[in-house]
């Protein structure tokens, strides 16, 4: 599926990110800055904050309890920020665009 990943500074990185991968994933394998991934996944670190575009906010759904209480640690929190390692790539997410963070903490 095609993601698009566009960085605070504005510049997109689009890529092709197989479907079972998560979008944290997708960014950490194709050399996408900015998100930090300490945990390797595991939705224990939310160093993986995105903003999930408007556009696309119901078709990556709404996060776990788990994903909510750690999103308690991400800064600037929005109501599309999500942790991307929580959002599996589909082929129902082909086009997925997610804006992320100025810093990762
Ligand atoms: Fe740690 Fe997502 S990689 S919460």
């Amino acid at each position: 599926a095609s993601i698009t990943y566009i960085e605070h500074d504005g510049t997109e990185h689009v890529v092709d990110v197989k479907p079972g991968l998560s979008v944290m994933e997708g960014a950490i394998r194709n050399n996408v800055p900015g998100i930090d991934a300490d945990c390797g996944g595991a939705c224990a670190c939310a160093t993986c904050h995105v903003y999930v575009d408007e556009a696309w906010r119901e078709a990556t759904g709404k996060p776990s309890a788990m994903e909510e209480s750690m999103l308690d640690f991400a800064e600037e929190v929005e109501p599309n920020s999500r942790l991307s390692c929580q959002i599996r790539v589909s082929d129902a997410l082909d086009g997925l665009v997610v804006r992320l963070p100025e810093n990762q903490h």
